[in-house]
């Protein structure tokens, strides 16, 4: 009775393939175009916390994209919007406090913020992480991580601090940088900064720049990485014929892309990487003949 009950019928066996990630499957190998979970497998759990990083690894999905800004007090905490209003009960908690922007409260206030109700009542309580927690999450999952710097303007001196978090948690050792790592941003300063201060790290510029400036974003990014409203074929290969600062030909990662349709067209462009989401969706447009 205890024998069957462990061994898989082939009816089983199919469940569990159809499963499985045909994309991104294991870590530490590149399989094109890669998945990443934008914000971790947001549409399944509250976008940038843990049980987003966690529903990602559930999925199979190897990268997760999140978003890192600082506190009063200078935690690096993850987090989009420039305010917690969105997503955490900021104004239930601190009403008097408006606009509620996450660098005018400390780690310690934002430690005590919900950021889950807002998602569902299965994410009561589930909190606001701090880049070391975050980290340290995608580590234990065996992930890889797209670390994005969100409003560097707000934070001088952001870049250092990030790379010194990374470092901390052994994000910056060979392992890590050749493959699980890549820091983006909007602001072209920004990567130029953490490109400078650490030229090994892997860069992506987010935005969709001019070809004829491509060349000049190649000093600093190892991608470029636009919305998939405005991409051609033609602008990926011109990027992909545009050598990066390590030598290689940049690479493309296109985002927030939660339709089949549209996941079929950028990998018919050749995208090196879909942000997305669904990845679910993503995942099971790709599988599509
Ligand atoms: O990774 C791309 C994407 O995250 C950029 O847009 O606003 O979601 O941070 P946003
Ligand atoms: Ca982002």
């Amino acid at each position: 009775m205890h024998a069957r009950a462990v061994v898989p019928t082939t009816a089983l066996l199919g469940a569990v393939a159809l499963l499985l990630p045909v994309v991104d499957a294991r870590a530490g190998v590149d399989v094109r175009p890669s998945l990443i979970a934008h914000r971790g497998a947001s549409a399944q759990a509250p976008e940038n916390t843990l049980a987003a990083v966690d529903a990602a690894a559930g999925m199979g999905v190897s990268w997760v994209e999140n978003d890192v800004q600082r506190t009063l007090d200078g935690e690096l905490v993850v987090l989009h919007d420039e305010s917690l209003s969105r997503t955490t009960d900021v104004e239930e908690v601190f009403p008097e406090r408006a606009p509620w922007k996450v660098k005018d409260f400390t780690a310690a206030e934002i430690a005590r913020l919900d950021a889950g109700s807002w998602f569902g009542p299965a994410y009561v309580g589930t909190r606001v992480p701090t880049l070391t927690e975050y980290v340290r999450r995608v580590e234990g999952n065996h992930q890889k991580l797209l670390l994005e710097i969100k409003n560097p303007g707000l934070y001088p001196g952001i870049e250092r601090q990030t790379l010194k978090v990374l470092g901390n948690e052994g994000w910056l050792d060979r392992r890590h940088i050749q493959g699980r790592l890549i820091v983006q941003s909007f602001s072209a300063d920004s990567l130029r900064a953490v490109h400078d201060l650490d030229p090994a790290v892997t860069t992506g510029l987010l935005g969709k720049p001019a070809v004829a400036d491509l060349p000049d974003c190649a000093r600093f990014a190892d991608l470029i990485n636009p919305s998939y409203a405005s991409l051609s074929a033609g602008y990926v290969s011109a990027v992909h014929e545009t050598t990066g600062p390590h030598g290689r030909p940049l690479r493309i990662f296109v985002w927030t892309v939660d339709d089949d349709a549209v996941a079929r067209s950028v990998a018919g462009y050749g995208v090196d990487g879909v942000i997305t989401n669904r990845p679910d969706v993503v995942r099971r447009a790709l599988a599509r003949p």
